[in-house]
């Protein structure tokens, strides 16, 4: 395991925090119920995982951070999707977190223990690029993509059904949020893809919008007052 490839954070009371963007990984009002009512709720995860009639559920996301999302939409997998079906997770991580770190994350939800000790037993030979993990027996794949999001991005081919845009606010990195990227989102999205994101700044909804999703804004979770959610209605390539 190279240090370098890990990224530095702190801990303030109790939760991570990233020193590079200034910012935080998830609310520190309530992060569990952040990710239920912004990227589960607004994707409508429940419904459409319990009502599957295909193979496979395809989610992709930017910014896999401390993987709460992943726990939480892994749990809801489980619990909801027929046995034979199986979820795709796609993840970009530019700065992945230490195994300590994402470990000390981990114990903040220990309702999702048995998926944490099989990622982490993964995450130990965690390396720059791609990092296929198994978890519950193959029920779920997780891609872990340790690279810039503007290298990736480019690589990916599978279309995704849902994605879950947490790159951190466009303000602290506008990196995660350029006209590239949204293009990107758009070629590998399908009829009826959504997407779901914590922010509700003009630049995310124009660029979305304008590589074709219809966007609407809803309540924000905690401090913030809005988020957007969106389906795909473009032109598929
Ligand atoms: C708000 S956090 C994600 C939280 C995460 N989804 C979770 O469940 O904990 C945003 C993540 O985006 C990553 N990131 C920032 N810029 C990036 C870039 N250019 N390419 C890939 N990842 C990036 C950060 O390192 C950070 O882990």
């Amino acid at each position: 395991m190279k240090n370098r490839l890990f990224t530095a954070l702190e801990w303030r009371d109790g939760q991570p925090y990233s020193l590079i963007f200034d910012d935080i990984y998830f609310s520190t009002d309530d992060g569990l119920e952040e990710t239920n009512q912004v990227f589960i709720a607004q994707n409508q995860l429940e419904t459409r995982f319990k009502s599957l009639e295909v193979e496979a559920f395809t989610i992709i996301e930017t910014g896999f951070g401390t993987g709460l999302n992943f726990l939480v939409t892994s749990a809801l997998w489980l619990t909801r999707a027929p046995q034979h079906a199986q979820l795709h997770f796609y993840s970009i991580e530019k700065y992945p977190l230490k195994i300590a770190d994402l470990s000390r994350a981990h114990a903040l939800w220990p309702q999702f223990s048995v998926i944490s000790s099989e990622l982490l037993n993964q995450y130990e030979t965690l390396k720059s690029g791609t990092n296929q993990f198994s978890i519950a027996g193959g029920r779920i794949r997780l891609s872990l993509q340790v690279d810039d999001i503007a290298l990736v991005l480019p690589q990916l081919t599978k279309k995704a059904n849902a994605w879950f845009l947490d790159g951190f606010a466009p303000a602290k990195n506008a990196e995660m949020w350029t006209v590239d990227v949204f293009a990107h989102i758009a070629r590998l999205s399908q009829a009826n893809s959504t997407f779901a994101t914590f922010t509700s700044a003009g630049l995310v909804r124009r660029g979305l919008q304008a590589v074709g999703f219809k966007v609407e804004k809803q309540a924000g979770f905690g401090k913030k007052r809005e988020m957007l959610r969106g389906t795909f209605v473009g032109e598929f390539l």
